[in-house]
């Protein structure tokens, strides 16, 4: 493992250089995505690959996106398909993932895909990390930048809180956008299903394809392993839906209501989703436990309510 200190790095073209640099010689790098800041490592590299696992203490081999710079490069990978195409042209750059079957000349770790015969790809939208996977020109396996089970990190600061030392650099380029992880779509199978609800709603991906997404519990659950229960989980319990704190909580509020922080005082979906874990960070190192106001389950609420459902599950 890294031992050294993290070396921070800005966005400018020379510290991409040396971002890119230090991917390829294998070492493990964290960029800012417009989703969360992932953790980089050469997808092309099976050690690379196995020091995020170490790194991050993931206890199994879960599969990891494949970030890649445009859809050339992707169909380098993975067998296209007219759907890929359809989506990739509605949503790409941006936050959604693909889930494609492999190409038989891939050259990608399988530590990446945890042995599966397919693999998740995507293109950021974010500027920094486009120009950073341009100048690797392979792909980039990143999980999200944060200690397993743990918040997922939206700035610089959250992925040098939680693994400062066990990294080579971090790419600082301010916070995250969306801040929700990309949703997941699977098109290995006869029907597009919706393997993790995300920053692009699912909605819309259904207004573009014509149709329903299937719905992953609706599907064997082999195709997505590795989606624990408990994630994103403060130091302290959650509790959902309350309208006001109890004594010793502190509230994370939606819409105009009296509380410590408030996800969105407009209810606005995309304004609490962008807040969402940097609250999250906020509340959590004041070691208290935390609750939380009910969220609306349409739109980007989907994937706002399944990382608080995943925050507030039992540990174990
Ligand atoms: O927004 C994001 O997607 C961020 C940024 C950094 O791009 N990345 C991210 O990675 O959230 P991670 O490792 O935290 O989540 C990847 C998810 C896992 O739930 C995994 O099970 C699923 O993708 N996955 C990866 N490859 C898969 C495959 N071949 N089939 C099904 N699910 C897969
Ligand atoms: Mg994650």
């Amino acid at each position: 493992m890294h031992k050294k200190n993290t070396q921070i790095l800005s966005s400018e073209e020379h510290d991409l250089d040396q971002a890119a640099t230090l991917l390829l010689a294998g070492q493990l790098v964290a960029f800012p995505t417009e989703t969360v800041y992932g953790l980089g490592a050469d997808a092309r590299q099976g050690q690379a690959v196995a020091a995020v696992y170490e790194a991050k203490g993931r206890p199994s081999f879960n599969p990891l996106i494949a970030h890649l710079p445009s859809i050339d490069a992707a169909q380098r990978y993975v067998q296209w398909s007219a759907q890929a195409q359809t989506l990739a042209d509605a949503f790409w750059p941006g936050p959604l993932t693909l889930v494609l079957p492999l190409r038989q000349d891939h050259g990608i770790s399988p530590l990446v895909t945890a042995g599966l015969d397919t693999l998740a790809v995507r293109i950021p939208a974010h500027p920094t990390a486009h120009k950073l996977l341009a100048l690797v020109d392979g792909p980039v396996a990143a999980p999200s930048a944060n200690p397993s089970g743990r918040i997922s990190p939206t700035t610089a600061a959250h992925v040098s809180a939680g693994l400062n030392g066990r990294i080579a650099a971090i790419v600082d380029d301010g916070a995250c956008g969306v801040g929700l992880e990309s949703t997941i779509v699977g098109l290995a199978t006869p029907q597009p299903i919706l393997l993790r609800p995300g920053g692009l709603a699912a909605e819309e991906i259904e207004a573009v394809l014509g149709h329903p997404l299937m719905q992953r519990d609706a599907h064997d659950a082999l195709t997505a392993p590795g989606q624990l229960l408990s994630h994103y989980a403060p130091n302290e319990q959650v509790r959902l839906n309350a309208t006001q704190a109890k004594a010793g909580e502190l509230m994370l509020g939606f819409g105009a209501m009296a509380c410590d922080l408030n996800l969105s005082e407009a209810g606005d979906l995309a304004e609490a989703a962008a807040n969402l874990f940097g609250h999250l960070h906020q509340l959590d190192a004041l070691n208290k436990p935390i609750a939380v106001a009910p969220v609306p389950t349409h739109g980007l609420g989907v994937a706002i309510n399944d990382r608080l459902h995943r925050a507030a599950a039992p540990r174990d």
